[in-house]
C-alpha cells in the first residue's frame, strides 16, 4: 500500500513539472465544435428539425437553465467572425460538424437542401482563404427528428443505412474542401446516455438493453460510411477518415489485482466498446462475457448483448485511418459488483469510481484536471491497439463563472498540453494534432448556457452576440507562435 501512495504522490507532483520541449513540427493545434452547440439558426433556410431542438423545445425543464439551441453562439451569420478568430489564433485546424437536418431536412436522401449546402461551402471557402484546415465530423448528436419519431432513432438499424446516404452525400459536395473527415462523434454519448441512462436527447432510459442495440447499430453506421469513403471517394479526396471515441482515464484505485482488473474492464466497456470492433474485431470479450453471464443469472433468455455476424465483425474490423480521442476526465476505480438483478450498463461493468481529494474540477461531475491522466491513456491506447496516429479532438475547461482572467483555464491547457509533449517524447505516441474545446462559447446541451468553455467568450444577451477574447486565448496565441510551454523552450 505504501508504494501505492508513493507511485500516486510522484504522478501528481510529476504533472506540476512543464515539459520544456518543443513540439515537432508536423504537430497541429485547432479548436473544435459542433452545429447545434454554436451555429443557432435552428430552423433557418430550410433546415429540420432535430433531436435536440425536440428535448430543447418540449421539455426544457431537462435543460439546466430551459435554454435551446435555436440561436446559440450565431455561428450560422457570424461564422466569417470565428474563421477571423481562428486565424488571429495561428491555429492549423478547426473541426466543425455538418448538422444531418440542414443538408437533408427530414434525415431522408431524397431532398437536398440548397442553402445548407452553401453554409458549409461558404464556411470552408472562408476556411481556406485563412489557410485553416478544416476537420469535419458527420454526426454530432444531432440526428434529425423524423428519424426517431418514424424509425426510434439508432434502434432501428435502418438508421445505420439513411447515415450511410447522408455521409455519401456529404463525401461527394465536399469532395474538394475537407480531407479530414470524422464520421461520428462520441458513439458512448449517443448510445449509453441517449439509449441508456435517458440523459441527452432522444433521453430513453433503456440501460443496459437498448443502449446495447444502438451501440451496434452506430457501429454499422460508421462502418457503412467509412466503406463507402474507401471505395467510392478515397481516390480522389485523397483525404483521411476515423469515428472520434470519448473516454474516461480509469485508474486502479490500489494495487490490488481485483482493481486493477475493475480498471481494464472500465477502460474494455467505456473505450473497447467501440474501440475493439473497429481495431481488433467484435465487441472486447470481457463485455461480451460479463453482459451474456450477468443477463442469465437476471433470467434473460439470451445476453442483452446482440451479435455481430461473422460478416459484420469483418466488415467494423480496419474502419480507421487514424484514432481520433476526446477526453475530459480521470477517475480512480475499485471492483465492486452489483445485484445481477440490476441490469444497466454501469452494473454491467461493476465498479465503484472515485477521485484523489486533491484533484480539482468536477463541477456537475463529468471533468477532472488530471493530467497524467491523458497520457495513461494514450499509453493505454497503443498498447491495447498498436502503434497508430492519434489526434486528440477535444480536450478542454468548464467553468460556471465565465470568467475572462481565465487563468484556471489556462492551467489546465498548459498540464495538457504538457503531458501530449511527455507521450511524444517518453512514450513514443505518434500524436500529431491537439484541438482545444474550445474556441467560442457555446450551448453545452443539458447544460445550457451555464457552462463556459469559450477561449472567447459570447454575451449570450446581445442579440449580436458579441466575442471577446478571454486572457487564454492570448496564451494559447502565444503557445501556437512558440510551439512550446515554457520560457526557454528545448529543442
Ligand atoms: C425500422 O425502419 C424500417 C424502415 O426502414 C421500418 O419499416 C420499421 O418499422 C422500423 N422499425 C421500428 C421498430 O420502428
Ligand atoms: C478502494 O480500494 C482501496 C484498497 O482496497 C481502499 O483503500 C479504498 O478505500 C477503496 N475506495 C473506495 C472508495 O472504496
Ligand atoms: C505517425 O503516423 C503516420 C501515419 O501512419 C506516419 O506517416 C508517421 O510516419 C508516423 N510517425 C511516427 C513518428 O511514427
Ligand atoms: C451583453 O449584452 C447586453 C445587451 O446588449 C449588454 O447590456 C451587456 O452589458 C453585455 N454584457 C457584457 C458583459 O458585455
Amino acid at each position: 500500500m505504501k508504494t501505492f501512495v508513493a507511485f500516486l504522490l510522484t504522478f501528481a507532483l510529476g504533472s506540476a513539472d512543464i515539459n520544456p520541449r518543443v513540439f515537432p513540427d508536423n504537430f497541429k493545434f485547432g479548436v473544435a465544435n459542433a452545429a447545434p452547440q454554436i451555429e443557432g439558426g435552428w430552423d433557418e433556410d430550410g433546415k429540420g428539425e432535430t433531436i435536440w431542438d425536440h428535448l430543447a423545445h418540449r421539455h426544457p425543464e431537462k435543460i439546466a437553465d430551459g435554454t435551446g439551441p435555436d440561436i446559440a453562439s450565431d455561428s450560422y451569420h457570424k461564422y466569417k467572425e470565428d474563421v477571423a478568430m481562428v486565424k488571429a489564433m495561428g491555429l492549423d485546424h478547426y473541426r466543425l460538424s455538418i448538422a444531418w437536418s440542414r443538408i437533408l431536412p427530414t434525415g431522408y436522401p431524397d431532398k437536398v437542401n440548397q442553402p445548407g449546402v452553401q453554409y458549409y461551402k461558404n464556411l470552408f471557402k472562408e476556411l481556406k482563404a485563412a489557410g485553416v484546415e478544416p476537420m469535419v465530423t458527420l454526426y454530432h448528436w444531432d440526428l434529425p427528428q423524423p428519424l426517431q419519431k418514424e424509425l426510434g432513432g439508432w434502434l432501428n438499424e435502418s438508421v445505420a443505412d439513411l447515415f450511410a446516404e447522408y455521409a455519401r452525400i456529404c463525401f461527394g459536395l465536399f469532395n474538394d474542401d475537407v480531407k479530414l473527415w470524422i464520421t461520428i462523434n462520441e458513439p458512448k454519448q449517443v448510445c449509453q446516455s441517449g439509449y441508456g441512462y435517458g440523459e441527452l436527447a432522444p433521453a430513453i432510459a433503456s440501460s443496459g438493453v437498448d443502449d446495447y442495440v444502438c451501440s451496434r447499430n452506430i457501429l454499422l453506421a460508421h462502418a457503412k460510411a467509412y466503406h463507402i469513403y474507401d471505395d467510392e471517394f478515397r481516390e480522389t479526396n485523397k483525404g483521411r477518415i476515423a469515428m472520434v471515441i470519448d473516454t474516461i482515464w480509469y485508474e486502479p484505485g490500489s494495487d490490488s489485482p481485483a482493481d486493477i482488473e475493475a480498471a481494464e474492464r472500465a477502460m474494455q466497456f467505456n473505450y473497447g466498446l467501440y474501440g475493439h470492433p473497429v481495431h481488433i474485431g467484435n465487441w472486447p470479450q470481457v463485455v461480451i462475457d460479463r453482459v451474456a453471464e450477468r443477463s442469465r443469472l437476471a433470467g434473460y433468455p439470451k445476453s442483452r448483448l446482440p451479435e455481430f455476424s461473422k460478416r459484420e465483425i469483418d466488415y467494423i474490423k480496419g474502419t480507421y485511418d487514424y484514432i481520433a480521442l476526446n477526453h475530459y476526465a480521470t477517475n480512480m476505480v475499485n471492483a465492486s459488483d452489483a445485484p445481477v438483478k440490476d441490469t444497466g450498463y454501469w452494473n454491467d461493468i461493476g465498479i465503484l469510481t472515485w477521485r484523489q481529494p486533491q484533484w480539482t474540477g468536477g463541477e456537475g461531475g463529468w471533468f477532472t484536471v488530471v493530467p497524467w491522466g491523458l497520457r495513461s491513456l494514450l499509453v493505454w491506447l497503443k498498447k491495447t491497439y498498436g502503434d497508430i496516429e492519434i489526434l486528440i479532438t477535444e480536450n478542454g475547461y468548464p467553468d460556471k463563472t465565465g470568467v475572462m482572467e481565465d487563468d484556471d483555464r489556462i492551467a489546465y491547457f498548459e498540464g495538457y498540453l504538457s503531458a501530449c509533449l511527455d507521450a511524444i517524447y517518453e512514450d513514443g505516441i505518434n500524436l500529431t494534432y491537439y484541438t482545444a474545446w474550445t474556441i467560442i462559447d457555446d450551448w453545452e446541451w443539458l447544460g445550457g448556457y451555464t457552462w463556459f468553455m469559450g477561449m472567447h467568450s459570447v454575451n449570450f444577451t446581445d442579440p449580436g452576440r458579441a466575442r471577446a477574447p478571454r486572457k487564454s486565448a492570448g496564451w494559447f496565441t502565444d503557445m501556437v507562435k512558440k510551439r512550446c510551454l515554457v520560457k526557454n523552450c528545448v529543442k
